[in-house]
């Protein structure tokens, strides 16, 4: 069970992010429609993760690190977590906005989200890396 949940975790944070970046690719190449779905795909998803880490947290004790990069690793978790959470208010707002076609202020947030985004999923993978 643990195994599926992880594994689950990294595929849905995984895919999450890859479709963040291509929404960008799409919104570059005026594909507002595509943009839309890319990134309506991506907030499913990364709802699903925080669903499966909520369910996962509740069940296992967390994971020690017992590698010799203590310092990288705790820096790369802390700022995992962190940005985790501002990423959830941020990723509302900026859909919320997408949404109501207010566009001026969504292209002013949206890279601050989409950068957050993309740096979550990435340190989501290093940190199993880190503990595997
Ligand atoms: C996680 C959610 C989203 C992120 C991270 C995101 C990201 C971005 C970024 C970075 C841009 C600016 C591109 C540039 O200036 O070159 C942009 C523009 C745009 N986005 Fe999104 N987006 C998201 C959701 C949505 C949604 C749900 C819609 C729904 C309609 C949408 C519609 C648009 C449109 C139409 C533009 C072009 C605005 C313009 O050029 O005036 N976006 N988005």
């Amino acid at each position: 069970m643990y195994e599926v949940l992880t594994l689950l975790s990294l595929i849905t944070i995984g895919l999450s992010g890859l479709l963040i970046l291509t929404g960008l690719v799409l919104i570059k190449l005026g594909k507002r429609e595509w943009h839309k779905k890319a990134m309506l795909t991506a907030s499913f998803l990364a709802l699903i993760f925080v669903i499966l880490y909520l369910i996962k947290s509740s069940i296992y004790p967390p994971k020690k690190y017992m590698g010799e990069h203590k310092e990288l690793y705790f820096f790369i978790l802390w700022s995992h977590t962190i940005l985790a959470i501002i990423n959830f208010p941020l990723a509302v707002y900026t859909v919320y906005l997408g949404l109501k076609e207010k566009f001026e202020k969504h292209r002013k947030i949206a890279p601050i989200t989409a950068m957050v985004w993309i740096y979550v999923a990435v340190t989501g993978w290093m940190i199993y890396f880190f503990l595997h």
